[in-house]
C-alpha cells in the first residue's frame, strides 16, 4: 500500500503554511496610499525576486526603480508613445495616460536580457524573470504591501523603452507599481481541477 498522501488531502502543515497564506491572499492591488516603501524594504522585495529558479544561472532579470520625482520619466514616456500609437488622442486621453506613472509611490520596471545559450533558450530566461516576479510579489504581501503587475502596449513600446534604459534587445516583462495598500481583494479560489489530467 502507497504510504505517499492522496493529493486532494494535503497535510494540515502544508494547509497552514505561511507560504501557502501568501499566495492565497495574494491579489492585485488597486490604489495605493502616497507612503513610500522603505529603501530596504525595495531591497527585500528584489532580493526576494533573484531567489527564483534560474535555469543556468544566468540571472536574467534586470530592475529599474522609479520613485517620487523619477515617475515622470516614466509619465512623459507613456504620453509620447500613446501620441505616436494615436496621432490624434484627445489631451485627456493623454493626461490619464501619465497619471498610471503615479499611482503607486514605487514602480519596479522588470526587464528580462536574454543570452543566447546553448541549452537555456530565450523563453526559459524569460519565464524565470515571471518566476522572479511572483517570488517579489508573494514577498511583498508577507511584508504587508500592495502590488499590481501592468504590461499593455507600453511594454512593448520602443520609446517606453528607451527612457526607461531598457535596451532594444531586451523584453520588459511587468511594470510593477508597489506600496501600502488602501484595500485589498478577497482572495479568489481558481480552480487547478478543470486544468489538470491525471494519468
Ligand atoms: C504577464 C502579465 C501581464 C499582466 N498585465 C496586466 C495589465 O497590463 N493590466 C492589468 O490590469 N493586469 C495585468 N496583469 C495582472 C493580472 O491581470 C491579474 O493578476 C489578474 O487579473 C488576476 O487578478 P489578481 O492578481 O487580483 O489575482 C498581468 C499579469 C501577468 C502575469
Amino acid at each position: 500500500m502507497s504510504t505517499e498522501t492522496p493529493p486532494s488531502e494535503p497535510t494540515a502543515s502544508v494547509r497552514s503554511s505561511p507560504v501557502r497564506a501568501a499566495i492565497a491572499a495574494r491579489r492585485s492591488t488597486k490604489r495605493f496610499s502616497d507612503l513610500p516603501p522603505s529603501r530596504a524594504d525595495i531591497e527585500a522585495l528584489l532580493q526576494a525576486a533573484v531567489c527564483a529558479p534560474d535555469h543556468g544561472q544566468l540571472a536574467p532579470w534586470r530592475f529599474t526603480v522609479l520613485q517620487g520625482e523619477a515617475r515622470g520619466v516614466f509619465a512623459d514616456a507613456l504620453a509620447e508613445a500613446l501620441r505616436r500609437r494615436m496621432p490624434e488622442v484627445a489631451d485627456e486621453a493623454v493626461a490619464r495616460e501619465r497619471e498610471k506613472a503615479f499611482r503607486s509611490p514605487v514602480l519596479i520596471v522588470v526587464s528580462a536580457h536574454a543570452e543566447p545559450h546553448p541549452k537555456v533558450p530565450a523563453v526559459e530566461q524569460w519565464v524565470a524573470v515571471g518566476a522572479a516576479i511572483q517570488n517579489l510579489w508573494l514577498a511583498a504581501v508577507e511584508m504587508g504591501l500592495g502590488l499590481a503587475w501592468k504590461t499593455g502596449n507600453p511594454a512593448y513600446d520602443p520609446v517606453v523603452k528607451e527612457a526607461l534604459g531598457v535596451p532594444e534587445g531586451d523584453a520588459v516583462i511587468g511594470f510593477l507599481h508597489v506600496g501600502t495598500p488602501l484595500a485589498t481583494a478577497p482572495p479568489r479560489t481558481p480552480d487547478a481541477a478543470s486544468r489538470t489530467r491525471w494519468l
